[in-house]
């Protein structure tokens, strides 16, 4: 997804956009530019590809200004081009934009029939044209932009430039992320934080509507209707080093591995001390929340979206409350039954997906209390929403979501054991064993890392097939789910995730030789229904890979490979089994050769629907 960088100081700022930009590179992008205001004007480089392109061409360049925008593009309206890189230029106005904006085509006609020409295909292109037009009618740079956000429909963040008013940087957003960083004698602007992190921890997030105008000495923000407003200063705790690699190869490894530390932190202070009793720890409008409604309707995308799955086992299970999980770009076209009784709880690892985003819109529209899991503090949904549950996972780099996805279950376990005490339905005998158990949670994970070098074997014996099948039941029936998601996304092969009783009824067509069937099958209530799946893979030749428990010593002469996890709670084991799937997706991906990281076509944050 496209990422925005822009610098008002007294260094020359290229460096500073590039090294940004690098940091925002997990996004994903196809190609990139930046403009930095020179005597002469504002220069523009650009180049498709990855950065070390845009380095090479900046290598011949002498670019000395001090303020500059940066940006790395995703496409979405027209293809990856030089032409449609970012930064884009109307005679001294310079534009960097992330978002839509829907009404480009309307707003191009009435540009074109003036005399501007457009030398792209983007829609962003007529956002400095506007401004050029605003300034000739005589406004000044502030106003022309005003002026300009209020003819966009559709979502933006922007960054804007101009020779003709060197000494300030503006920007604006409407539904797009955008934080403006604080520094001594120096401003930054950035659509993610760890962009400028290396350079400031003093961050303020533009809320929708406001517009910001950066000097070198600090910025003034005025909101579209409230004029003039004073926003809050976040001092953020995320280390440069926390969003780097840590001697890990890849970020998702070093995700994976940080999973024991991430859910001690999830459950930190959480857990009540001596009694029985689990905090929210989202202030009184989430126990409120908790404790109100009769219904609850969860909607996530991707791995949020699996999470969300097994949280309804959960929470029907433990609370005895109904709930419904949807798909964030499925929602609105089912004309969802909302209301005051019915809560609606979006799961985001960024808060930033733009089909979650407007899920919460149509929530809101329709009344219902809106509760949201989430791990990017002060990020769009949980600033929409009436209470938030953090995740604490820390930056999430990779782009395969893992320790978010195994904080965002710790999180739903919380909420259900939270709500099942509430109304009732767990003694406080019940509650005090589940929560010793979820505090073991953090040790299991650690065991389960313990198979890293055997999973990297497995991995070596699938990295050659086509297709894979991914089975469970029950509450390993969405992990299932994510195993498959992981290996298909990171590695390219195809896999489905299945619920094991289904198989009959048209995945076993596909058994054979070549297909490696991973077979979730530890311990529990569907033990021994898995196992006969297993038999009817292996009785049409196909290769099981079982996922089973550490004292299961039989599973081994019905499986072509064990992946083993700890004994443990059957409830709570989703947020263990998850983790060997993951590294099976890993190793096979590292062994192959893919780009781990970043893998092709995929986005970190999707934050256009
Ligand atoms: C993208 C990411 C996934 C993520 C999904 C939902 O597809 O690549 O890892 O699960 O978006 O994102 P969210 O930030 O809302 O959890």
């Amino acid at each position: 997804m496209c990422g925005i960088v822009g610098y008002i100081g007294r260094q020359p700022c290229t460096p500073i956009l590039v090294e940004g930009l690098k940091r925002l590179e997990y996004r994903g992008y196809d190609s990139a530019g930046v403009a930095v205001v020179e005597a002469g004007g504002v220069r523009v480089v650009r180049s498709v590809g990855k950065l070390a392109a845009l380095e090479e061409k900046l290598r011949g360049t002498e670019l000395k200004g001090t303020v500059g925008v940066g940006h790395t593009r995703w496409a979405t309206h027209g293809r990856p081009s030089e032409e449609n890189a970012h930064p884009h230029a109307a005679g001294e106005v310079v534009v960097v934009h992330n978002g839509i904006i829907e009404n480009y085509l309307e707003l191009r006609g009435e540009l074109s029939a003036a005399g501007h020409e457009f030398l792209s295909e983007t829609d962003t292109e007529v956002i400095p044209h506007l401004i050029q037009r605003f300034l000739r009618d005589g406004a000044d740079l502030e106003e022309a932009l005003r002026q300009t956000i209020a003819r966009l429909d559709g979502s933006y963040a922007v960054a804007v430039v101009s020779a003709a008013d060197p000494d300030r940087l503006l920007a604006a957003r409407r539904a797009s992320p955008l934080v403006v960083g604080l520094g001594e004698g120096e401003t930054f602007v950035a659509s993610d934080i760890p962009a400028v992190l290396g350079h400031t921890r003093r961050f303020i997030f533009l809320e929708d509507g406001d517009l910001a105008v950066c000097t070198r000495e600090g910025v003034r923000i005025t909101h579209a209707d409230q004029g003039p407003v004073d926003r809050e200063v976040h001092v953020v705790q995320w280390t440069p080093a926390m969003a780097e690699k840590g001697g890990y190869k890849h970020f998702m490894q070093k995700e994976i591995f940080e999973q024991p530390r991430a859910l001690a932190d999830t459950l930190s202070g959480r857990l009540g001390a001596g009694r029985a009793a689990v905090h929210l720890d989202g202030g009184d409008q989430a126990d409120e929340i908790a404790r109100r409604i009769g219904r609850l309707h969860i909607v996530a995308c991707g791995t949020s979206y699996h999470a969300g799955l097994v949280g309804k086992y959960w929470i029907e299970g433990i609370a005895r409350v109904p709930v419904e999980v949807s798909l964030a770009s499925e929602f609105r076209y089912q004309d969802p039954i909302l209301g005051p009784e019915t809560g609606l709880l979006l799961i985001s690892q960024s808060g930033e997906t733009a089909d979650t985003l407007a899920a919460l819109a149509e929530g809101r529209e329709k009344g219902a209390p809106i509760l949201s899991i989430c791990n990017v503090v002060g990020s769009s949904i949980p600033r929409a929403s009436d209470a938030v549950l953090y995740t604490h996972a820390g930056p999430e780099i990779g782009v395969a979501s893992t320790k978010a996805f195994t904080t965002q279950l710790a999180t739903l376990y919380l909420l259900a054991l939270h709500m099942g005490a509430a109304r009732g339905r767990l003694s406080a005998e019940d509650l005090a064993e589940r929560i010793e158990a979820v505090r073991a949670v953090p040790g299991a994970v650690e065991r389960s890392l313990e198979s890293d070098p055997h999973i990297e074997t497995v991995a070596r014996s699938i990295m050659d097939a086509t297709s894979s099948l991914f089975l469970g039941r029950g509450l390993q029936f969405p992990i299932a789910l994510e195993g498959a998601l992981k290996l298909k996304e990171i590695s390219y092969i195809h896999a489905e995730g299945y619920a094991a009783g289904e198989m009959k009824h048209g995945p076993i067509a596909l058994v054979d030789e070549d297909l490696p069937v991973v077979a979730l099958s530890p311990q529990g209530a569907t033990y021994e229904k898995m196992r006969s799946n297993i038999q009817e893979v292996r009785a049409r030749r196909g290769r099981v890979i079982a996922v089973a428990s550490e004292s299961d010593a039989e599973i081994a002469d019905h499986a072509e490979s064990v992946l083993r996890v700890p004994d443990f709670d059957p409830e709570l084991l989703p947020i263990v089994s998850v983790v060997p799937l993951q590294l099976l997706a890993y190793h096979t991906a590292v062994l192959k050769g893919t780009d781990v990281d970043q893998p092709r076509n995929l986005a970190k944050s999707v934050t256009v629907e």
